[in-house]
């Protein structure tokens, strides 16, 4: 943001504390004791101490846990069956269990509870609530990739007492199913990667009518959380009673995980239970407003995926928890030299987490890669790949909180003109609307906002304003009259609407679980109903965590109830993508026959996100600590599907000084969604109002990742069909270098080999960048050669330099003509580098649209593959042809490659001084000329062929 606490609204807050008498003073670090501990939430300590219990018991501990072998039946890649949990007081209980093989290689494990599935159970305090485990969570989250395996088999030769199936891509995954107790291996060619109650904590909270004990209770059990719990002076009415569900997931031969985001830390999760560089809790994955949160950290932050992979030595496997309710995982890492299972290749660690939730259904899929790749791929096709995002929202966006006036804004506008530094998108926090009632804008400081957002079109640049999901609770506000004559908001516990403080004081929560709440929220953003917005406004939805400043642990009780009568409880952590969902449906139709990408910044969020809109990591601080962890957070979040990710460059809070923001920048061009944004209370730091040499390195930087944007959309659209994150780690892109698996401070550029290690240290003018293999690297701007596998190289990198290397063997294209906007560089002609590598060979692709329309669906795009082969560079068509092909290629017909660089090229050029250009569909062949320029010492000779000319749209080979 908006952060979360302004001076007003502090005020108001504060004079709120006050009224209920306890004050509560600003720090300039977390709160924790707003937050939960392990052992302040009552079903994270008993999961916890399940886990306990067994490891004290070692092999004497069993589960109680096991199939009813009778009940089984396989059918349509499904197997299913009853899990009988046998209780203490040896009740059986039914929990109907299906085991899902699919086409894309996943599995699935969904395991209910009967009795509540039937109703067969009594709700306490006259509560309404549903009586079921929340079973919508995939309505949310998943797009497809639910078909069932075709192949999957049973395995008739499995030994009684045991069910096993084959299936996956040539049959190549088992699953080996014990009945009692039960348990899960996966294999992939004959090997465990994957076991599911292997420690056997496996949970399922069955429900239990309340009793009234006197003195004694029977079972021995703790019930002190099982009926209420309170915490910082809310309580919460559990009408259910305790129904957390857990199970552990072991790793075999795994000494890494990643993913499991947002949390403030490295990307490979550390352990969580305690000793030297441990946690003491486990990862918490409950989307909240966390005020000045601390690194290195498990503490929950805004956004949740509960989607992990497992990385060892050319194997990578995953696991994604589906579940929208407060999620903990514990990571334990036990040396594996007792295992009897010995792979080859394997890490002499197992990797024990143990995942529970507050209430839900047991839904986990299970991958077995074995690259990260295919990882990527299998998890997005249930989850949906990331939008391709309209052209703009690629590049550099100028926030701050606020932009006081429409005066400001065009003032800021025509400042970034001056000083021709290029952007894209400004954004207007909080403070533009009317007394903070969204849809609307002050009519004393943004009078005229239509001529504002005119003027921003002139460079066709775009606008921003936020928009959250409180509403404010007054009377004259047709918003609100609205919510709450159509009964769309959300309810507290005793079915009247919820009320809680937010930004605007006392406000309503649109409940976009309600189909007509959809509905009415598009149409909120219609321009008859949103006056003042143009086709050139986007929205940032903020605060949907959702963020409740007086409420528990400052977001809803738990007990609130939300359509479909589900509680807030169930569905916590989709609740913010549900509001993104409703908003996207909006900008999608803003006007009849105006279709066009949305574009929408979302703060909470949840797997399946990234269909939809861009994620920051909330509210971070100017300091050289929230840089570096900037780099883990991004390259995490694109691990794990949500890779249009960013963090607010220079720091939310507090002031940076002039060499930390300008580090920032040069680290900030790497994340896939760049905006710089500021607290009200920081002095005002657009780049231009930087003195030299800063503004000059700051504008170079911005200036650089507009020079690469092509290769940027490129990535994106990797993402949009195959998930591959955007930047990427180390482990990612050498998975058999077990030296790289834990470098989190570098990164690659999609498949461009561009490889960045930004500065994130004060006073610090040389770096070491990690490379894995024996190709040679190339300095960016010098073309200095670093070569030699499995160390670190130093790099010099002064003030002024950003270090980024190219690895041998790539094809890079870039746009070098400096303009205002991205829009404006769109008949740009392009640049092509190309370093060779050891084969004197080199690849890249090139993926364009009009980055606007959904045009590039019916076939409005190239998509090149630019290959260098025997002394020959050629560019293919990668696209396939549809209704809007010819339209497109006719429309950049003029568009061409202007220069092609080839970065230590074989010495033999030196004495050419002409190039073969043949052109599709030319009837003859033509000439360029090509300039060798000889470097010395250790930077790489280079050659330029100028003006070849050939059109971006067209087959081509250029001969040398
Ligand atoms: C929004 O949610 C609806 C209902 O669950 C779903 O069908 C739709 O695909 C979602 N939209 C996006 C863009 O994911
Ligand atoms: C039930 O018994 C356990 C174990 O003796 C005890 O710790 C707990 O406080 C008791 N709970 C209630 C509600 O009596
Ligand atoms: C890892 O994969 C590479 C390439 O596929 C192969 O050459 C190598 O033998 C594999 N190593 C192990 C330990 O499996």
């Amino acid at each position: 943001m908006a952060g979360s606490r302004p001076v007003s609204a502090w005020t108001l807050f504060l004079s709120l504390l006050v009224l209920i008498g306890c004050i509560v003073v600003p720090g300039l670090t977390v709160k924790h004791e707003n937050f939960k501990t392990c052992a302040q939430s009552g079903f994270c300590k008993r999961n916890r101490a399940l886990a306990d219990d067994a490891s004290a018991q070692g092999t004497s501990w069993s589960s109680p846990y096991e199939l009813d072998s009778s009940t089984l039946q396989f059918k349509d890649g499904q197997l299913t069956g009853i899990l009988i949990k046998t209780t203490t007081a040896n009740e059986k209980l039914r929990l109907p269990i299906t085991v899902s093989f699919l086409e894309s290689g996943s599995a699935r494990v969904i395991v209910d509870e009967e009795k509540r599935m039937k109703g067969d159970i009594e709700i306490r305090h006259n509560s309404k609530v549903n009586k079921k485990r929340y079973d919508e969570t995939e309505k949310w989250v998943l797009m497809g990739g639910l078909e069932a395996s075709k192949s999957a088999a049973l395995n008739a030769e499995a030994e009684a007492g045991f069910t096993k199936v084959q299936y996956g891509p040539g049959d190549k995954f088992q699953a080996i199913i014990r009945h009692a107790p039960f348990e899960v291996e996966f294999q992939r060619d004959g090997q465990t990667h994957v076991q599911l109650n292997h420690q056997g904590l496996l949970n399922m909270e069955h429900w239990r009518p309340k009793v009234d004990k006197e003195g004694d209770n029977d079972s021995g059990e703790d019930e002190s959380t099982w009926w209420e719990e309170s915490f910082g002076g809310n309580t919460d009415s559990k009408p259910r009673g305790p129904e957390s569900v857990g199970i552990d997931v072991t790793f075999p031969g795994y000494s890494h995980v990643f993913g499991i985001p947002e949390h403030a830390d490295s990307l490979s999760l550390r352990e969580t239970r305690g000793g030297p560089g441990n946690h003491e809790n486990p990862y918490r994955m409950y989307n909240s407003d966390v005020f000045e949160y601390e690194l290195n950290s498990p503490m929950t932050l805004y956004g949740a995926i509960p989607f992990m992979q497992a990385h060892r030595k050319n194997s990578t496997v995953g696991v994604f928890w589906l579940n929208a309710a407060e999620t903990w995982v514990d990571i334990v890492k036990k040396p594996a030299s007792s295992n009897p299972l010995s792979l080859s290749g394997s890490s002499k660690t197992n990797t024990q987490t143990h995942w529970f939730s507050e209430a839900g259904r047991i839904d986990l899929f299970v991958f077995l890669g074995p690259s990260p790749q295919e990882i990527s791929k299998t998890y997005g096709q249930l989850t949906g790949y990331t939008q391709l995002p309209q052209h703009f929202a690629i590049a550099y966006h100028q926030c701050r909180w606020n932009y006081i006036t429409d005066e400001d804004v065009k003032d800021v506008d025509a400042k970034f003109d001056k000083y021709q530094i290029p952007y894209d998108v400004i954004w207007l926090d909080l403070d533009y609307t009317d007394d903070r009632k969204y849809f609307t804008w002050d009519p004393l400081t943004f009078p005229n906002p239509k001529g504002m957002q005119e003027k921003l079109d002139e460079s066709e640049r775009k606008l921003v304003v936020l928009i959250d999901p409180h509403i404010k609770n007054k009377d004259d506000y047709y918003v609100s009259k609205e919510l709450n004559s159509k009964g769309l908001a959300v309810q507290n516990k005793d079915g009247d609407v919820y009320d809680g403080w937010c930004w605007p004081g006392s406000s309503h929560w649109v409940d976009c679980f309600n189909p007509a709440a959809f509905t009415w929220w598009n149409s909120l953003h219609k321009y008859d109903k949103f006056q003042g917005s143009l086709s050139n406004l986007f929205i940032w939805n903020d605060m949907n965590e959702p963020s409740v400043f007086n409420g528990p642990e400052t977001t809803m009780p738990k007990d609130n109830i939300h359509y479909g009568d589900w509680e807030h409880r169930d569905i916590h952590n989709v609740n913010g993508i549900t509001l993104v969902n409703a908003t996207y449906q909006a900008l999608l139709e803003r006007k009849k026959g105006e279709v066009r990408r949305p574009f929408i910044l979302t703060r909470s969020y949840y797997a399946g996100a990234q269909r939809m809109s861009a994620m920051w990591t909330g509210d971070n601080q100017a300091t050289w600590d929230h840089l570096a962890i900037s780099l883990p957070m991004v390259l995490t979040n694109g691990i794990a599907g949500f890779p249009f990710a960013g963090a607010d460059v220079g720091g939310f809070f507090h002031n940076p000084d002039k060499e930390l923001l300008s580090r920032w920048y040069q680290a900030g061009i790497w994340y896939p969604f760049f905006r710089a944004h500021a607290h009200i209370d920081t002095r005002r730091r657009e780049p231009y109002l930087i003195s030299e040499p800063h503004r000059t390195i700051i504008s170079q930087a911005i200036r650089l990742r507009y020079q690469l944007l092509p290769a940027w959309y490129t990535a994106f659209h990797e993402a949009s069909i195959n998930g591959t994150p955007i930047v990427r780690p180390q482990y990612y892109e050498f998975p058999d270098d077990e030296e790289g698996f834990a470098i989190d401070d570098q990164l690659y550029l999609g498949n461009t080999g561009l490889l960045a290690k930004p500065v994130v240290t004060e006073n610090t003018f040389t770096t070491d960048i990690y490379i894995s293999d024996g190709e040679k690297y190339y300095d960016y701007f010098d073309y200095t050669v670093y070569q030699g596998a499995g160390k670190k190289h130093t790099v010099p990198a002064p003030e002024d330099k950003i270090p980024l290397l190219i690895q041998g063997g790539h094809v890079i294209p870039r746009r070098d003509r400096p303009r205002r906007s991205s829009a404006l560089m769109r008949w740009d002609p392009y640049t092509l580098i190309l370093t060779l590598n050891k084969n004197g060979e080199a690849d890249g692709t090139l993926y364009v649209d009009d980055g606007e329309t959904f045009d590039y669906e019916r076939g409005g795009y190239i998509h090149r593959q630019f290959q260098f082969r025997d002394s020959i560079l050629s560019s293919e068509d990668l696209g396939t042809k549809g209704p809007k092909t010819a339209e497109y290629l006719k429309t950049m017909a003029g568009v061409t490659v202007e220069r092609v660089v080839v970065v230590d090229p074989p010495k033999a050029w030196k004495d050419k001084s002409t190039v073969t250009v043949i052109e599709d569909g030319a009837k003859t062949a033509s000439t360029s000329s090509l300039e060798y320029f000889e470097q010395q010492g250790s930077k790489a000779s280079y050659a330029v062929v100028k003006s070849p000319n050939v059109g971006i749209g067209k087959s081509w080979r250029i001969e040398f």
